[in-house]
């Protein structure tokens, strides 16, 4: 397959939340890797995968407990280069000789590292510690209390006294911080070091990617058929296009109209298919089926569970018309993911059960077909573009499955939902207007089960309330709240009242992620 002419580099997974943000650095610096469990780890599959380095990702779990997880001994006799990041420092020191120690000197936050002797200039430091220490994300319990032969410490933090150590000689570099993560701001730069160190050329692209991701669809599918749920976002409509140039004519999209959709977004979907791709599109009308079950329905968790269901209802109906589709392809993210289920397998918290990955029934018949399930929101816009979707498609706001459903808290009606839909025309209309579209990551209305009370003209009004919310965001796992002008909140507020029957009221939600959520459910 196309990846093997890459160089290759193995994550070995021990189950942290943001062991797929190391994948993603890697990625940012064209690198190809893959994370493998490290239960399904040996050293022959070590062997077989040939990687150029390792990194050994972070976990729960402590490695004084017996039983806890181990990377395969032979692992550090192959000669690779290998980079520990905390429970990975922890095992690779426990494995070497090392001690490591539990439980009291817990340390979670923010933290600012120096180096240590004369171990600035090292090529692992390379552009780093230009202007001081660097600040990083410490997330352990436990910590290494004393080294395993022929390493160093070569970075230290108050609280961490083995915050980087090393074996230069064997390229064996563990850190006891996430350099993975946001919130160390340069720790790309340190992975982006040991990989060039390693080797690494930088050889692997997104066009890379879409070979490989059009290969490994191929393999799945073999000749039969793919039914894709087409929502009207970015990234259903670029895991259509991308499965499609896979296998054709296989493949046969079907968008469901869930009578949860914004204003005109049907129509702009099904002409931006007709239009500009040959794929077979089915428009299934049902706005009666979906709006009848959740008539009333106020709990957030049974929205999105009806939701999955009756997509998946929807979905084997027309995979029966279509001559039998065996798959369901849908766009499912990486954070979607990692938000609904945890990776590994084990018992992380469930925030809310993205209808594409939790809220799923068991009973499904078809197999899933989920080519963007390891990428980032801003990756399938590159994706996006590397396949040609036009700029103004690729650049959409997210809008998420389960629609305007989500953003009306409280009990689902008809009349609040035409009411949403409307107030949320006048603020995209609004946001279009000036220019700010492109700047901001995705702004919708929601409207709140509350009325309150007003006055217009001389009479008095008694209607429901909206909040406005806009956020900007790199991936969608944190955001910000939009800095608009008090001019545009002001304005849009007119408009919405004065254009929109059943709003007197307009206010802004403010609320960062976390410890919001971007959706109010
Ligand atoms: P939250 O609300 O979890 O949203 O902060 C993060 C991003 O995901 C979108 N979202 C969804 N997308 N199915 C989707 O396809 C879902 O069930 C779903 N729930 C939230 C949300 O719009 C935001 O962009």
């Amino acid at each position: 397959m196309s990846t093997q002419t890459h160089d290759r580099l193995l994550i070995i997974d021990f189950g942290s939340q943001v062991t797929q943000l190391i994948a993603r650095r890697l990625r940012e610096s064209n690198i190809y890797c893959e994370i493998h469990p490290f239960n399904k780890v040996t050293a022959e599959s070590i062997r077989a995968f040939a990687p150029k380095a390792v990194i050994l990702s972070g976990g729960p779990a402590s490695v004084t407990e017996p039983d806890s997880p181990r990377a395969p001994q032979e692992l550090f006799e192959m000669g690779l280069p290998i980079f520990g990041i905390c429970y990975g420092q922890q095992v690779m020191m426990e494995q070497l000789g090392g001690k490591v120690e539990s439980g009291h000197h817990a340390e979670f936050g923010r933290a600012f590292v120096e180096p240590a002797g004369n171990h600035e200039n090292d090529p692992i430091f390379a552009g780093l510690f230009e202007n001081g220490p660097e600040e990083v994300w410490m997330s352990h319990g436990d910590r290494v209390t004393e080294m395993a032969p022929g390493f160093e410490i070569i970075g230290t933090s108050p609280n961490a006294p083995y915050a980087i150590i090393a074996d230069a000689d064997r390229k064996f570099y563990g850190t006891q911080f996430h350099p993975e993560v946001h919130h160390t701001p340069n720790g790309a730069r340190l992975l982006k070091n040991f990989t060039d160190m390693a080797g690494f050329t930088g050889d692997w692209t997104m066009g890379a990617y879409k070979e490989q991701a059009i290969a490994e669809i191929r393999e799945q599918v073999g000749d039969a058929k793919v039914i894709c749920g087409l929502s009207g976002g970015v990234d259903s409509s670029v895991a259509a296009v991308l499965i499609h140039e896979a296998i054709g004519d296989q493949l046969t999209c079907v968008f469901v109209d869930t009578g949860l959709m914004r204003k005109g977004e049907a129509d702009e979907v099904i002409s931006m298919f007709r239009d500009n791709y040959n794929i077979p599109l089915v428009h299934a009308d049902e706005s009666e089926l979906f709006l009848g079950e959740l008539e009333g329905q106020s709990d957030p968790e049974t929205k999105r569970k009806i939701i999955g269901k009756l997509f998946i209802d929807v979905f084997e109906k027309h995979a029966k018309s279509v001559g039998g589709a065996k798959f369901l392809a849908q766009g499912t993210l990486y954070p979607d993911v990692i938000e609904s289920v945890s990776f590994s397998g084990g018992p992380s918290v469930t925030i809310k059960s993205h209808h594409n990955v939790g809220g799923l029934p068991e009973r499904m018949d078809m197999e899933l077909v989920e080519p963007l399930r390891e990428l980032f929101k801003d990756e399938v816009r590159a994706l996006g573009r590397e396949l040609g979707l036009p700029a103004s498609f690729v650049g959409r706001h997210p809008f998420p499955g389960p629609g305007l459903a989500i953003r009306c808290p409280g009990e689902i009606t008809r009349q609040k939902i035409d009411i949403l839909r409307e107030a949320d025309a006048v603020y995209m209309d609004q946001i279009r207007k000036h220019g700010l579209y492109d700047d901001i990551w995705q702004a919708f209305v929601a409207i709140l089960p509350v009325r309150t009370v007003g006055v217009m003209g001389d009479g008095r009004t008694y209607d429901f309330a909206c909040a406005l919310r806009a956020v900007n965001s790199v991936d969608g796992m944190t955001a910000d709240y939009y800095p608009f002008t008090h001019e545009f909140l002001g304005e849009t507020a007119t408009r919405i009242i004065n254009e929109v029957e059943g709003i007197n009221r307009v206010t802004y939600d403010i609320t960062s992620k976390p410890p919001g959520t971007i959706e109010w459910e």
